[in-house]
């Protein structure tokens, strides 16, 4: 019995499916590259942008023919747009050879779905609004020697345009403990990066161990083993002067922070519900490099926001001059159902969008190329 995962999105994503792919493994069905020949089908999918969805759905589409030829293969659809239920029960209606869909709260339930729709033989749709954190879910890990290893799921921030919070729900920290344990297993397995994973590391808060992210990390710096530490998602306004001290003076922590700016104008940060500036993220990224000189830095721009003038996206531009990031990740801003900043006016047109994320784009080239990367 083979199967086959395809992702879409973030690193998030991917651990899942390392975690799909350990349950399947665990039922005895073994993995394929080549999609016609596996027995079970799973696309993990993501909601973050238009584009994302796009290419999800057309690919699902694509498997009707697969399924005709051959109705035994399950086909799965898992990850961010099955635990929303509106876009959940338009995949249900849409393409009736999906045998079973399942949220992101409820994925670990995925072995006992497959088994009721190999002994029921009817399709099922299963999402539940709110999660619980399951432990002890197999993994096959599949990214070399780097771990990822969750330390919270959701998000409170509300950033106007994310869709995260709605569908991943509220924050929920792991059990310190546990946290622990899987990160000793995984140094004893032989894997030499352990990356923390989270969509807002920096509010990790283990309420009975009384343990907060800067705790987290020293805790398992001090962990046995010859390992490299990282990890992602750092907000800005959450960032804490201990963190960048734990960060700039522990050898076990790489010296590389992701940190989101979104934006370089305060007007637009504001609007998107940031909650810092650009003098404060500035403020940031000086004492980074003040205490850390080598430290490599990236991160996630939204170009054309609604109002954002081609004054505001010139302030993102000479922030990215001022940082010189050392890798960005730049997205043209896709509305998303349900979030504040959908019905927001001065909706940028797509051409002003595509124009500025590509001078991000070419600026990024170019200062790589200055500090000859
Ligand atoms: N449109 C464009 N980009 C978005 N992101 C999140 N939501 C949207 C959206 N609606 C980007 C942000 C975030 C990254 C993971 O995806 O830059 O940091
Ligand atoms: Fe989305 Fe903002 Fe939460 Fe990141 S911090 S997941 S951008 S709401």
């Amino acid at each position: 019995m083979l199967y086959n995962i395809v992702t879409y999105g973030c690193q998030m994503n991917v651990h899942e499916s390392e975690k799909i792919a350990g349950m399947l493994e665990n039922m005895g069905y073994e993995p394929t590259q080549k999609r016609e020949d596996a027995d079970i089908i799973v696309f993990n999918t993501c909601a973050i942008r238009e584009g994302a969805e796009d290419r999800a759905l057309g690919n699902i589409g694509a498997l009707k023919k697969m399924k005709k030829a051959n109705p035994n293969k399950i086909i799965a659809v898992a990850g961010c747009m099955s635990q929303q239920k509106n876009v959940a029960e338009y995949l249900f209606k849409t393409f009736p050879f999906i045998d079973i869909i399942v949220g992101t709260h409820n994925l670990y339930t995925l072995p006992t779905l497959i088994k009721n729709k190999l002994e029921v033989k009817k399709r099922i749709l299963s999402n539940v609004e709110k999660g619980e954190i399951c432990e002890n879910v197999p993994v096959t890990r599949t990214s070399g020697k780097n771990a990822w290893v969750n330390i919270m799921y959701g998000c409170n921030n509300f950033c106007s345009y994310c869709i995260v919070p709605y569908v991943r729900g509220r924050e929920m920290s792991r059990a310190k403990a546990d946290i622990i344990a899987e990160c000793k297993k995984v140094i004893a397995d032989g894997y030499n990066q352990i990356t923390l994973l989270g969509q807002n590391v920096n509010s990790y808060f283990d309420e009975k161990a009384i343990s907060n992210f800067a705790d987290l990390l020293k805790s398992i710096c001090s962990l046995d083993g010859d390992f490299k530490l990282t990890f992602m998602t750092s907000h800005p306004k959450d960032i804490s002067d201990e963190v960048i001290d734990i960060l700039a003076t522990e050898p076990k922590i790489l010296k590389e922070l992701h940190l989101p700016v979104q934006s370089g104008s305060t007007k637009i940060l504001k609007a998107m519900n940031r909650k810092y500036t650009r003098e404060h993220y500035i403020e940031i990224i000086d004492k980074l490099k003040s205490k850390i000189p080598n430290i490599r830095l990236t991160t996630d721009i939204i170009v054309g926001f609604p109002g954002e003038t081609e004054q505001d996206f010139e302030d993102t531009v000479s922030l990215v001059e001022y940082v010189k990031y050392d890798g960005i990740f730049a997205f043209m801003y896709s509305k998303r159902s349900g979030t504040v900043a959908e019905s927001m006016p001065d909706q940028v047109p797509e051409d002003v969008k595509n124009f500025r994320v590509n001078k991000i784009l070419d600026l990024e080239k170019q200062i790589q190329k200055d500090k000859g990367n």
